[in-house]
Order: structure tokens, then sequence, then C-alpha cells
């Protein structure tokens, strides 16, 4: 019988995910459909249940219901309930088990771009919201000890770092104490919505003090270049956008659920022509 797996999130019309999870699906010669469905949050526990008495082996979550989904799952991974958002459900012997690989995929991304090893190098994160605390706690987790983090509400920023289970080095700053001691980080990493649409000739921090060989990270992937991520390639910095975390937390859902891990390369191509019609500023 065909497996069904998914997407909940309200609005949902433009995922990228079911291209690449039905294609993947096909790769490994599974019979499975992948689809997106609109669950507003009302809707959610009832979606939920009803997922679960119709069998769907498992599902992603995305905006916004990666935190209310917790209490509505039978199990949570540690990793996942410390970060406090699950976006991978994975439905093992009848019962649905919450997953965070946002967190994870972002580090696999940064590992494969990053010329060197992570471990050494002083990181400042920009934004203090869910995708942050991933990625602040993920790579603490992984050993990356020299993290500060810089959030337009410090207080947030505070509140993220003295909930972190692993040991990590680092102060809460404003965005404007972060720039003007910018120099002193080897990778930043900017999680905020500063760059999307509406906002998408802004950035959020000044790079004039950008440390030379620094590389910069933006999570977002639409449009393919933010203006920070413009800027730093003109400083000649190393840089990424969030494509490929995008694609690293779809294969490690697709592992969960598979065993398999995917074609990541081929995953990316199909993502960036998906993104070809409509990104916006290319
Ligand atoms: P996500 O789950 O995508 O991380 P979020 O939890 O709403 O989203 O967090 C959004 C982040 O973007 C926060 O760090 C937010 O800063 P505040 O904590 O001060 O709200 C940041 N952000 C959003 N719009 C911003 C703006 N115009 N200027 C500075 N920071 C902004």
């Amino acid at each position: 019988m065909k497996k069904i797996f998914g997407v909940i999130g309200d609005p949902i019309g433009h995922s990228m995910s079911p291209a690449m999870h039905n294609d993947a699906f096909e790769r490994i010669g599974m019979d499975a459909s992948y689809l997106p469905f609109h669950v507003t949050k009302e809707n959610l526990a009832d979606a939920v249940k009803g997922m679960k008495a119709i069998g769907v082996q498992g599902f992603n979550v995305t905006i916004p219901h990666k935190t209310e989904i917790i209490p509505l799952l039978d199990e949570v991974d540690p990793l996942a309930s410390v970060i406090g958002a699950v976006n991978t459900v994975v439905r093992e012997k009848g019962r649905f088990k919450g997953y965070n690989t946002d967190g994870l995929g972002y580090v696999r991304a940064l590992r494969e771009s990053f010329p060197g090893s992570i471990e050494d190098q002083r990181v400042l994160i920009i934004g203090a919201g869910g995708a942050a605390r991933g990625i602040y706690y993920t790579l603490a987790s992984e050993k990356v000890t020299q993290m500060d983090v810089a959030n337009r509400t410090v207080d947030k920023a505070k509140q993220l770092s003295d909930a972190c289970p692993y040991p990590v080095d680092g102060v809460s700053l404003t965005l404007e104490a972060a720039a003007a001691q910018l120099e002193t980080y080897d990778i930043i990493i900017q999680t905020t919505s500063i760059g999307m649409a509406p906002a998408i000739d802004q950035k959020p921090i000044s790079l004039d003090r950008l440390k030379q060989g620094a590389f910069v990270s933006d999570i977002i992937y639409n449009p393919l270049q933010t203006e920070l991520l413009k800027e730093a390639e003109e400083r000649r910095a190393g840089t990424q956008n969030g494509i490929q975390m995008f694609v690293h937390q779809g294969a490690l859902a697709f592992e969960k659920w598979t065993g398999v891990y995917p074609d990541v390369k081929r995953m990316e191509e199909l993502v960036l022509k998906q993104l070809g019609g409509n990104y916006a500023n290319r």
C-alpha cells in the first residue's frame, strides 16, 4: 500500500518540500506520496489526530506550528525538546515522535561549506527566535563553544543562551555592539527575517568591521542573495545562503522516515529550479 507523508503549515502553497521529497521517494523506488496540507492553528490538534488515524507515516511541520505541535505528540526527541520546536514527525510503532532537523540541517550545511573545522571558530549569531535557538543549541551540542548572540531585543538573546543545556562561552549583545566588534568573529550566522520580503533591501548589521577571511551565512534562501550576503561577497568573505540548510533538514527528515540519506546535490538542484520562477532579486 502506498505510504503517505506530508507537510503541515499555514500558509503551505509555496512549500518546496513536496517536489523534493517525492523525487527522493521515486529515486529509492518507494511507493510513497508527500503532500502539502494546509492546517490552520484551530485545526492543528484535529489534523494530528486525523493523520494518526489514517496511517500517515511521517510529516514535516512548518510555520506556525513548530512549537504548538509538541504537546500533541506521543514523544519528543530530547534535542527538539530543549530547542522547543519540532519540524519532523515520524510514526514509530503507531506513535508519533517529534524531532528537530532544522538545527542539525544547518550544521551539516555549514560543515559542508566552511573551509576548516568549525569547533575552534568564534561565532556570532544574529537573531534570537526559533531558528536561532535550533542553530545555537545544535552547534553547542557539537562542541562549538565560542558563540555570542546579537539581537534587537537583547533580553531574548540572553534567555536563549541561558537556557542552553550545553556549555558555551559567550555573551548577549545589541546588534550595534556586535557590529562594533565584528572583527572578532570568524563565522557570522544571520537568522532574522531581515533580507526577506518586505525587508529585502535591509541588513540587520553593518559589515564595516568584518574580519578578513570571515564566513557569513544567511539562513534566508529567497532571495538567494540577501543584501548582507551581497556585501559580504564584495568584501571577499566566504558566504552561504539558506538553500543547503533547507535541503539538509529535508534530507535528515527523509532519512528518519526511510533509513536512506538522499542525494542532497540533486535536492539542491530541484529546489533551485523551483525557485527559478519566483525568487525575488535575480
Ligand atoms: P524564527 O522562528 O524564524 O526565528 P521568530 O522566532 O519570530 O522567527 O524570530 C525572529 C527574529 O528576527 C528575532 O530575533 C527578531 O528580533 P526580536 O527578538 O527583537 O523581535 C528578529 N527580527 C525580526 N524583525 C526584525 C527587525 N525589523 N529588526 C531587527 N530584528 C528583527
